[in-house]
């Protein structure tokens, strides 16, 4: 079986070779950390997007959405905190120049040391076989609780070094770890020091006196400062949600894992606006029901977790992230936070403006508390491809490269084949696409063995293909192929449009998150 290494290497070259992922000015030789969506690709983003935009306007009556600017006044960022704290702790190699983040170099050696004790635990599974109690010997077994309980202490020590600020520590923990550079093999490290992630361009010329502003690094301030237009134009009562889909910009100076963490990015976030008190309600209500959101996809279950935060930011009374098992481990998809009155009070304060909601039926003005969610496009991307990466054999031997993609999602939802090119097989086939291309993605294909032909259509996640052979022309019949199953059933051009809508359609996705509301 292929490693996870190779698996995601493999998944990764799969994005280029089928159009969903090129690498950003790739004839230059790309630019690191930023890539570009391709034909196949951008039509999955956007079913991401879509399912998701719909999932939060539709499904809630409450909840609205908006497209603000990437730029903003720069006192916005005063106003948020990201211009004092928006920062990562950096350190560099003396020897190697090359510059990391001092607390992904420690979290790296927190995966080491849990990878030893995972290497034990599978030598352990593979000895005992059906009667190995996992749970049990991750508890019992000495040399296994040693890793574990020093990973753990690790993490607990990192955890407050970047709590308390503490610089110093940070680098210590790295010193005493015996953390060395993995270009050069050395620990001649400098000092570490916070660096901004925000980044910063002018408008205005410089005769004009040219002002800096920033490129935003989250989506939710567009929100936080229209919240009062929305809520006054849309005449919206709380509790209610604006929800907004967009670009945000992020310095990262680890950029690494593919799409995972990126320079230019997109978000979909929600800030619901309640009553100050029923915060922590909405949080719980929020945070499952994104859970919910995640699982109507039909990914298995146990490849998600929630990772509750225990150091909450100085604004949040609660936080928890949703976590995806990608070839890399368990990761961050989405956040979900309490975030208090923070944001709104401080653009209170910075603004000058008065951003209370006045309450008709307490007849009381007051700041309102905020529930976030908040979800990476590229992220949610990466983790349903990895979900639906599959090498098979089949029958015949071969080796099959599928992506089974929840059908709602798949960039193209149809091929229409023609068994030959000939016969007139090529213009029915032609007729059943016109039938049907104003409501799927469709895509037309008579070139080399129907078998090949196929094989394109599972590598980039097709559901249905339909070929048309001899007997269409007799009797108006087509044969529909299941990506999946690769069964194929008889079905009557007529039935066709019913059929695929009802089985492609977001709208299977909302239903099945409808009844969690
Ligand atoms: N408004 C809250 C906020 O921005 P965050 O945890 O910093 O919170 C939210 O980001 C989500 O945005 C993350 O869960 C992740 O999916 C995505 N994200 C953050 N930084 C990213 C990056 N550099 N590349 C890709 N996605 C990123």
């Amino acid at each position: 079986m292929a490693s996870q290494e190779d698996l995601f290497k493999k998944i990764v070259s799969h994005c280029k070779e089928y159009g969903f992922v090129f690498p950003s000015s790739d004839i230059y030789d790309g630019l690191s950390a930023v890539y570009d969506y391709g034909q196949n690709g951008v039509e999955l983003k956007n079913n991401i997007k879509r399912y998701w935009w719909e999932a939060m306007t539709r499904l809630h009556p409450n909840v609205v959405g908006i497209d603000s600017s990437i730029f903003m006044h720069p006192d916005i960022w005063r106003a948020s905190g990201h211009i004092d704290a928006f920062n990562d702790p950096l350190i560099d190699n003396k020897d190697s120049k090359k510059r990391y983040r001092a607390d992904v170099l420690i979290e790296d050696q927190i995966a080491k040391i849990e990878g030893k004790a995972e290497k034990e635990i599978d030598k352990a599974r593979k000895r005992f076989g059906d009667s190995f109690d996992e749970s049990l010997y991750r508890t019992t077994n000495p040399r296994v609780k040693g890793y574990l309980e020093q990973a753990e202490a690790l993490r607990q020590r990192m955890a407050k070094a970047l709590n308390d600020n503490d610089l110093e520590e940070l680098r210590q923990i790295i010193i005493d770890e015996k953390i060395v550079c993995p270009i050069s093999g050395t620990t001649n490290w400098t000092e570490v020091r916070q660096f901004n992630l925000m980044f910063a361009t002018e408008v205005g010329s410089t005769a004009d006196g040219a002002s800096t502003i920033y490129l935003r690094p989250e989506t939710a301030q567009g929100i936080f400062v229209n919240y009062l237009n929305v809520q006054k134009t849309g005449r919206m009562k709380l509790p209610f949600g604006i929800a907004q889909i967009g670009k945000a910009f992020r310095n990262e100076i680890v950029a690494r894992q593919f799409i995972f963490r990126m320079r230019e990015f997109e978000q979909m976030e929600m800030q619901y606006f309640v009553q100050p008190g029923t915060e922590l309600e909405w949080f719980e209500y929020w945070k499952k029901l994104r859970l919910h959101w995640h699982y109507a996809l039909g990914f298995p279950q146990s490849d998600y977790r929630y990772h509750d935060h225990e150091k909450l930011a100085h604004y949040a009374n609660a936080a928890t992230d949703i976590e995806y098992l990608m070839p890399f481990g368990y990761k961050e998809v989405e956040g979900i936070h309490s975030r208090t009155d923070f944001d709104l009070s401080r653009h209170e304060e910075f603004s000058g403006k008065k951003l209370r909601y006045y309450d008709p039926e307490t007849k009381e003005s007051y700041i309102p508390y905020v529930v976030e969610t908040s979800i990476g496009v590229d992220r949610m991307f990466l983790s349903v491809l990895c979900g639906s990466y599959k090498e098979e054999q089949t029958e015949s031997g071969e080796t099959r490269v599928v992506l089974s993609l929840p059908p709602a999602l798949a960039p193209v939802k149809l091929a229409v084949l023609p068994l030959v090119r000939k016969d007139g097989l090529d213009e029915k086939a032609h007729e059943v696409v016109r039938l049907l291309h104003l409501d799927f993605t469709c895509q037309y294909d008579e070139k080399d063995s129907i078998g090949k032909r196929y094989r394109r259509q599972d590598a980039i996640g097709t559901p249905y293909c339909i070929t048309v052979d001899h007997q269409t022309l007799e009797d108006n019949t087509v044969t529909l192929r299941d990506r999946d199953t690769m069964q194929q059933e008889r079905i009557a051009i007529a039935e066709l449009h019913d059929l695929i809508a009802q089985r492609t359609s977001i709208n299977t996705l909302l239903k099945k998150i409808e009844d969690e509301i």
